[in-house]
């Protein structure tokens, strides 16, 4: 497990080990999306348990249509910022480094307390039913279309966002890219189906997102670790492919690069799934080849295949997901050659909070 272990420059800052907690909705913040001291305990306990990068969950941008779900955090006011900070300097105290995940929900809108009306690239509600973990809604509303103006509140909402982000003292910002939520949206020919500037060809789908890479690197300057999360499919619609295949995903990869992203975070079901309409890689391999852009991979990263895949990315980041909610301490037991957890969903019900996860342990102590 050497090679695992060593500390990686990765972008701007020193990251002690190759491992990441993966973004993870935990919906427990103040109803207001302040982040509290149960967060902080949280994200603690994984900077302790030795990940070397903590990304957080998926955090809203404005006060607008941003919000996706009930006691999900922003990061939009002083008051946000202040709990953020908190968790920001227990992470740097435990030895690790901590981004945050900007995101915009789009049609995948559950519960927002600015608004009832979810905004979207087009009036098209998300495959398949809202996710019960999450909150109690049982069916998706139909959003609104999004005017230029409406898609300008929404960059700007990610560049104040950005900027609060780097003043609360994170190391680096990671936009949701992925998933099924706005920025993924605009990508989708299943959402997306504008006939403007925004919507059509791939170049017009990406449109957004680079005018969101871009508004985030001029908020935050020069010197300051910015990447994107991407995936072709959703949380309800797993199976989605880009029409364009390989060439279209590399093409959106350049375009960030471009647009002044230092990394991209890939996620798939598995890293190494091949799921292209066109083209036999995988998401990972894709962006690996692409000139100027570190990755961190995503996807049934394990203990058992840790090592492969980072011998076969080297350089890259390694994001664990639900072996981390298992075992918060993953990467510690690793070191010390313990045994790993799998997960027990149980944990995330019947919502996905830190409460139901700490209950779950207490009753499971034994
Ligand atoms: C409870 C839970 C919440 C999640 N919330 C987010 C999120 O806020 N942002 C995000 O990009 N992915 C989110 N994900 C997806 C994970 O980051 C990760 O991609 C997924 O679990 C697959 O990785 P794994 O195979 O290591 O578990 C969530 C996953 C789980 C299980």
């Amino acid at each position: 497990m050497s090679d695992v272990m060593q500390p990686v420059r990765f972008s701007s800052v020193e990251v002690p080990n190759r491992f990441a907690l993966a973004p993870m909705t935990r919906t427990s913040a103040e109803p207001d999306g302040t982040p509290n001291a149960l967060m902080a305990d949280h994200y603690e306990r994984y900077a302790k348990g030795g990940f070397g990068l903590i990304i957080t969950e998926g955090t809203y941008t404005d006060d607008k249509a941003s919000q996706g779900y009930a006691n999900q955090p922003g990061i939009i006011n002083d008051q946000q910022v202040a709990g953020w900070k908190t968790i920001v300097d227990r992470v740097h105290s435990a030895g690790s480094r901590i981004f945050i995940q900007l995101m915009h929900a789009g049609a995948q809108f559950q519960a927002n307390r600015y608004t009832d009306l979810p905004q979207g690239p087009s009036p098209v509600i998300p495959k398949g039913a809202p996710l019960g973990f999450y909150g109690d809604q049982t069916e998706w509303k139909t959003p609104e279309a999004m005017s230029e103006s409406d898609i300008q509140a929404a960059i700007d909402g990610f560049a104040l966002s950005a900027a609060n982000a780097k003043a609360a003292g994170f190391d680096g910002i990671e936009i949701h890219g992925a998933n099924g939520y706005l920025l993924n949206q605009f990508l989708s020919t299943h959402f997306n189906q504008r006939d403007d500037r925004y919507g059509g060809s791939l170049e017009n789908r990406l449109r957004l997102v680079t005018e969101v890479v871009d508004a985030v690197r001029k908020a935050v300057g020069e010197d300051f670790p910015v990447g994107i999360r991407l995936s072709q499919g959703t949380v309800t619609d797993p199976d989605y492919q880009l029409p364009e295949g390989e060439a279209g995903f590399r093409k959106i990869v350049e375009a960030v690069r471009d647009a002044g992203a230092d990394f991209v975070h890939t996620t798939d079901g598995d890293v190494n799934r091949q799921h292209f309409t066109e083209g036999n890689g995988s998401l990972a391999s894709v962006a690996h080849q692409v000139a100027g852009i570190e990755l961190i991979l995503n996807g049934g990263i394990d203990e058992i295949n840790c090592q492969d895949v980072a011998n076969q990315f080297p350089g890259t980041l390694l994001a664990v997901g639900k072996k981390a909610l298992a075992n918060p301490d993953f990467v510690q037991r690793l070191k010390d050659g313990k045994e790993i957890d799998d997960i027990d969903f149980a944990m995330l019900q019947p919502k996905a909070t830190i409460r139901n996860e700490l209950a779950w342990r207490e009753k499971n102590a034994a």
